[in-house]
């Protein structure tokens, strides 16, 4: 079991639970474009950002498999973007992380590092096995992320689903324990 409750800092960020404050710094980024672009959301409206924040409001621990936890990723006191972590097996012990950025803060490796720390909680806190990451072939960008981290691909779909209205394929990413405490960024 993993709750967060105080911010997890990072060389440059602090990973912590949203609050209700954060609605105007989460729209400046879920309601663009681009950023929705290969989520599998749409922009987000004033409305749909106060449902979904406080949705995330509520995901603050990983107490069962199926559970989210997902953190707003903050800079100065902006909340420049979210990470998030799910359990996916209790039994086989997986899991799978994820990212979104505004894109005034691309090209800083904010995302890289955010995800980092998503991945120590998941191997060093919750004794998970393996964490997954996927994301559409087109999205260079959080290919990127996974491979500057040193995951490995193990998988590229093609044409596996209908997405926002045309055929989309899926990059499958993942990093084992061992391949973890191999790595320059386990503890
Ligand atoms: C996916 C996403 C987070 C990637 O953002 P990003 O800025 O490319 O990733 P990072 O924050 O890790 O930054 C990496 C870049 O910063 C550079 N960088 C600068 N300083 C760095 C540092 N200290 N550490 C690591 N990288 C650094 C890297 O060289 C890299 O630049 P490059 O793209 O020119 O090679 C971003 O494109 C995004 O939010 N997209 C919309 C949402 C989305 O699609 N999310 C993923 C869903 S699967």
């Amino acid at each position: 079991m993993i709750e967060i409750v105080d911010p997890v800092k990072t060389e440059r960020l602090a990973l912590r639970p949203f609050t209700e404050a954060d609605a105007e710094d989460m729209l400046a980024f879920e309601s663009l474009p681009e950023v929705a672009r290969y989520l599998f959301n749409e922009p987000r409206t004033p409305e749909d950002n106060a449902k979904e924040l406080a949705t995330r409001q509520g995901q603050t621990a990983l107490r069962k498999e199926g559970d989210t936890l997902m953190l707003a990723v903050e800079l100065d006191g902006t909340v420049i973007g979210y990470t998030l972590l799910v359990w996916l097996s209790e039994e086989h012990k997986q899991g799978e992380f994820g990212y979104v950025l505004h894109p005034a803060h691309h090209g800083k490796g904010y995302a890289t590092e955010a995800s980092v720390e998503m991945l120590r909680i998941g191997f060093e806190q919750l004794g998970l096995h393996r964490i997954i990451g996927r994301c559409d072939p087109r999205n260079t960008g959080s290919a990127a992320v996974m491979e500057r981290i040193g995951l490995r691909k193990e998988a590229h779909f093609v044409e596996s689903e209908i997405f926002k209205g045309e055929w989309g394929g899926e990059l499958h990413y993942a990093m084992l324990a061992t391949e973890w405490q191999n790595s320059r960024w386990s503890s």
